[in-house]
């Protein structure tokens, strides 16, 4: 695996030149000022009314901006009028760059990836639900994991890429059991650093590394496989995610992708030839299992100061007792199979 380094195609290092404070000064000012349905975050409404009410936006990662606001007018991007701070035209469009990199859902991930670590909840939540706890936090169970791999047959000769890995659960099962060469990314680095502090005697096999699917730092060609397990979508721009996949997969490479989605015209506009399994009744059935081992934890994720990971594992899931029923319902899931060449 060969990191290329160097580019910053979407603005990450952008991003990284600001202390935390200042990122959420200009992300307070820019919803206050131009709230804006942020991208990569599904049926996001916010509008916030007051300083306060915007800095919910950080959930408990919010800093006391003082400072920040008089450094960021120090650099150009803020001005103050009656005593209060706006944004100059270059700290607009900073902010905006900066908004679509840290969408609310990023601030989300990184508590969740903090709470989870020690979450003997969410431990035995997803032993119940996925049959092994990996720290999933998508729809793959074991079984469907395991019929990926029968699938791409992975094995200790291959280079294996897994995009929005979490903490790395599933890819170190990956090379547990095959022993291949399993590189994980994801944009949280409190889940890498799990990742990496977990797997440190494996480190001839796993690697994790902080990054952005959408901009990926590796060579072209270097990758077997790569796996996007619930994370393909999570991209701004799916054409885009795509071709980066292509660049950096071997010209015999394959691509395997788990989602709820349809793929197939972001994968024919990318020349990219695939086979499709259908998984939606199974995904179906999960999700009622979901509800129902989720509906019987409310008290044990609450006990941990973790209700709103159980929140959202309730939204994630199916009340319905009826049986799947293909020509009413609307939950789907696909596995694509994608070869290079
Ligand atoms: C639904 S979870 C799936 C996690 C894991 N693959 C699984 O199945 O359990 C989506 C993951 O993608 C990561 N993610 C979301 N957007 C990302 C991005 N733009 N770049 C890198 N990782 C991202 C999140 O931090 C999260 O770990």
């Amino acid at each position: 695996m060969h990191r290329r380094g160097g580019e910053d195609k979407i603005g990450i290092k952008m991003v990284d030149s600001y202390q935390e404070d200042e990122i959420q000064a200009l992300i307070v000012l820019a919803e206050l000022t131009e709230p804006a349905e942020t991208a990569n975050n599904n049926f996001y409404k916010f509008y916030p009314k007051s300083m306060e009410e915007a800095q919910t936006y950080f959930r408990r990662f919010a800093l006391n901006l003082s400072t920040a606001f008089e450094t960021l007018a120090e650099k150009g991007l803020l001005h103050k009028e009656d005593d209060n701070w706006s944004l100059t035209r270059a700290g607009k469009s900073t902010a905006d760059d900066i908004r679509r990199l840290r969408p609310p859902i990023w601030y989300w991930y990184k508590d969740f990836y903090i709470a989870n670590e020690h979450s003997q909840a969410f431990s035995e939540y997803c032993r119940l639900v996925f049959g092994k706890d990996l720290g999933q936090h998508g729809f793959s169970d074991i079984d469907q994991i395991n019929r990926m791999l029968e699938i791409v047959k992975p094995d200790e000769t291959l280079q294996v890429l897994d995009i929005g890995c979490g903490n790395g659960g599933i890819a170190e099962y990956i090379s547990d059991l095959t022993q291949a060469s399993v590189t994980g990314v994801d944009y949280i680095a409190e889940a890498i650093d799990q990742a990496l502090e977990r797997t440190e005697d494996k480190r001839n096999r796993l690697h994790f590394i902080v990054g952005n699917i959408e901009a990926l730092d590796f060579e072209d060609d270097s990758f077997d496989i790569i796996l996007s397990i619930d994370s393909i979508f999570f991209g701004r721009d799916l054409k885009t995610t795509l071709a980066g996949l292509r660049k950096i997969i071997k010209p015999d490479g394959q691509i395997a992708i788990f989602c709820e989605e349809d793929l197939s015209s972001a994968l024919k506009e990318n020349g990219l030839a695939y086979r499709v399994y259908d998984f939606s009744e199974e995904h179906y059935v999960h999700m009622q299992l979901k509800h129902q081992i989720a509906s019987g934890m409310q008290q044990a994720f609450a006990d941990e100061g973790n209700t709103f990971i159980w929140e959202n594992l309730m939204r994630e899931s199916i009340a319905s007792p009826e049986p799947y029923n293909r020509d009413t319902s609307s939950t789907s899931r696909y596995l694509y199979h994608v070869k290079k060449d």
